[in-house]
């Protein structure tokens, strides 16, 4: 008996359709992986990359965590980037939030949730940095809203840090980072418009 059989009978479909579709898709596959971008996102199941994108496997390397964090020492997601990076090569890293999103709602409030509030901290530091900023905004729902594409910015400036990035950019290897931000509203990607493609970038956005 299988458990879960709905889940395997989609599977089923699925894969009858790419076959259908391209009777050598999977054999290709086998074969390789070139995908041109890396995602870091949220893990919200609102928010599945390759969907938003209309990108195939193989084509879009993704790692997802709870508000997108990019950690310094988070050798999960540093060990992604660098695999991308020197392996795979692939030219782009999407840092993408989204708006809503629940971790920056539980970094906000003040309670208490547990071990994931350690995590979450990292959001609260963006927030006492931009304390200003984040309190000229009045409307609640849209100091939530800016502190997302803040996150988004500044996990930009982390990618851009880790020893993989900056070491590509030292051998001249072309690599762009990117800062989107998505709409759960209306299905829609917003370009947050700070993409940086060199250390002097780089240097300019941690300046902002
Ligand atoms: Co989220």
């Amino acid at each position: 008996m299988k458990i879960l059989p709905h889940l395997f009978e989609n599977n089923h479909q699925w894969s009858s359709r790419m076959t259908r579709e391209d009777p050598t898709f999977f054999q290709k596959l086998t074969r390789q992986q070139t995908p041109e971008y890396l995602w870091i996102g949220c893990t919200d199941s609102r928010v599945p990359a390759n969907e938003i994108v209309g990108l195939l496997p193989g084509e879009i390397f993704v790692h997802r965590n709870v508000a997108n964090l990019v950690v310094h020492s988070d050798m999960n997601c540093l060990s992604v980037i660098q695999y991308a990076v020197e392996v795979l090569k692939t030219k782009h890293i999407i840092v993408c939030g989204h708006y809503g999103c629940g971790g920056v709602k539980a970094a906000m409030d003040n309670r208490a949730h547990g071990l994931i509030d350690n995590w979450l901290g990292h959001i609260r530091d963006i927030y006492r940095k931009r304390r200003e900023e984040l309190a000229a905004v009045t409307d609640e729902d849209e100091r939530m809203d800016r502190l997302c594409e803040l996150n988004v910015a500044e996990q930009v400036v982390n990618v851009g840090n880790t020893t993989p990035v900056q070491e590509a950019w030292k051998r001249g290897q072309p690599l762009i980072l990117h800062g989107w931000i998505y709409s759960i509203a209306n299905g829609l990607l917003k370009d947050l418009g700070f993409s940086v493609s060199s250390q002097q970038e780089l240097k300019q956005l941690e300046a902002d």
